[in-house]
């Protein structure tokens, strides 16, 4: 099917709740002219614990709503997701379907100097092995090393409940007092093995972690280097959008609009407004 949706449809975002909004905050920087639709599955994140079979099936309804909002790409804005079913995806819809892995490995690929990289994501993710396959398939002489790190979803959602101002001041080391003992000793015990693999290069491999760059960055010291995919997702969305002759006009005015399956559409509210740092005026809550 041809996707001949219009310049000025929106771009489709998800995740399985607010650690997709790290990527949305990429894009609506890198495409301020782009309207952008998120949908965060709040009601039944985390998905890094559920089953493959699972995940493939909310992504299908989220896409099938985010299909009746029109929209013309779809960033799966979540690891685990696109870990499970991104090729099923690609196939099955007709508008391009972006996802965050080959975006993250092929910056990893590049960055890395001694081809010995780190991988920290959901348990789901890690067994799936995509990011050892992604990265290798970049480059065949790179050696992986994944771990799963659940508690970091964890972590970055309690950040965000329990300070104010945005999520990076609260577990940044610039502001040491906002890091409780706990979340580092967290870090040290998931982080530490890593180190003493000697990877250069670090692949935050869920798109929740990018709010703990600080933290993670901390224990892994300075001469690592940290990869969200973020950024390199956004310039692939351009990309595919400029080359399909459908991206927005340079002067339209974005709109975003966002939608949560969780009851407490505040609580997601006050969470995007502290990681996009504008309020979500557009906030629905939808049971799928
Ligand atoms: N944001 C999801 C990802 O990138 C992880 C959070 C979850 O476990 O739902 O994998």
């Amino acid at each position: 099917m041809k996707n001949n949706r219009e310049n000025t449809a929106p771009v489709g975002v998800f995740d399985s709740g607010v650690g997709g909004l790290t990527v949305a905050r990429e894009i609506m920087r890198q495409l301020p002219m782009e309207n952008v639709v998120y949908f965060g599955d709040t009601a039944r994140v985390p998905y890094g614990s559920k089953s493959r079979d699972n995940i493939i099936r909310f992504s299908r309804q989220i896409i099938r709503f985010l299909e009746t909002k029109n929209v013309k790409a779809i960033v799966i804005a979540c690891n685990t997701a696109t870990a499970a079913g991104l090729s099923l995806a690609q196939t099955k819809f007709p508008v391009p379907v972006i996802g965050v892995v080959e975006p993250g490995a092929r910056a990893a690929a590049r960055a890395t100097r001694n081809k010995r990289v780190g991988v920290i994501a959901t348990k789901g993710t890690v067994e799936s092995d995509v990011y050892t396959h992604a990265i290798r398939a970049n480059d065949a002489g790179i050696t992986v090393f994944a771990t799963a790190t659940p508690r970091f979803v964890e972590i970055a959602e309690l950040g965000i409940q329990m300070a104010k101002g945005p999520i990076e001041n609260y577990t940044s080391l610039a502001s040491q007092v906002y890091i409780r003992p706990e979340f580092q000793e967290i870090a040290q015990d998931y982080l530490d093995p890593l180190r003493r693999c000697d990877v250069d290069t670090l692949v935050l491999g869920c798109t929740h972690f990018p709010l703990l760059k600080s933290l993670i960055g901390g224990v892994m010291g300075r001469e690592v280097v940290l990869i969200s995919s973020a950024s390199e997702v956004a310039r692939d969305c351009a990309d595919i959008l400029s080359r399909q002759g459908i991206a927005a006009r340079p002067d339209n005015e974005a709109r975003y609009e966002f939608f949560t399956s969780g009851d407490d559409v505040e609580a997601f509210r006050r969470f995007g407004t502290r990681v996009l740092r504008f309020p979500l005026d557009h906030l629905t809550h939808i049971v799928l």
